[in-house]
């Protein structure tokens, strides 16, 4: 059975593996009711340098929300994402989409549920965004916050540590309450 095609906000339709494996139903979509929003508050950076590997683990939510830790879930070689690249994986259930990305500052993760109304959202790793493709929202790579569109709340991060040189998940933290 052919499932709903995918569009870009533009309107041509969707090339990417990601819009491809979470094709956007803009009919069931609409009949979602709008979910209460928190007005976020902006987040200051922060890394945390991890020696092995030469790579960093940017730990973006320092001052954010609640943290709730999980049992651990490993999630890929460090070694295994080159610049630019994302890792889709689910934590810590099979409903949770996550996604583990490489930027130039280093490797964050974050969910992948727009805040708005749970649409997936796609890394753009040049413009240092995960855009949301169904209103045309987007959050920033560096913490996770609303820059544009309807999301008013940060999409929560992924607490990775890495042991022996592989990326693992260890907790997910709230983005700050307004
Ligand atoms: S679901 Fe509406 S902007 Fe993401």
């Amino acid at each position: 059975m052919k499932g709903p095609e995918s569009k870009n906000p533009d309107g041509r339709p969707s090339t990417s593996a990601w819009q491809r494996q979470f094709p956007i139903d803009t009919a069931e979509e609409a009949k979602q009711t709008r979910r209460q929003f928190v007005a976020g508050a902006a987040v200051a950076g922060g890394a945390m340098a991890c020696g092995q590997l030469g790579l960093q683990l940017v730990a973006p939510a320092a001052t954010a929300g609640q943290l709730t830790e999980y049992g651990p879930l490993d999630v890929a070689a460090a070694d295994d994402l080159g610049p630019g690249d994302a890792l889709l994986f689910h934590f810590p259930d099979e409903h949770t989409p996550c996604l583990l990305i490489r930027t130039a500052e280093g490797i964050v993760a974050y969910t992948q549920k727009c805040t708005h109304l749970a649409c997936p959202v796609v890394p753009d790793v040049e413009k240092g965004t995960l855009n949301c493709p169904c209103h045309k929202g987007a959050f920033s790579l560096s913490d996770g916050m609303p820059l544009a569109g309807p999301p008013r709340t940060g999409l929560s991060e992924v607490v990775m540590e890495q042991r022996n040189g592989r990326l693992v998940a260890t907790g997910i933290r709230t983005p700050p309450a307004g």
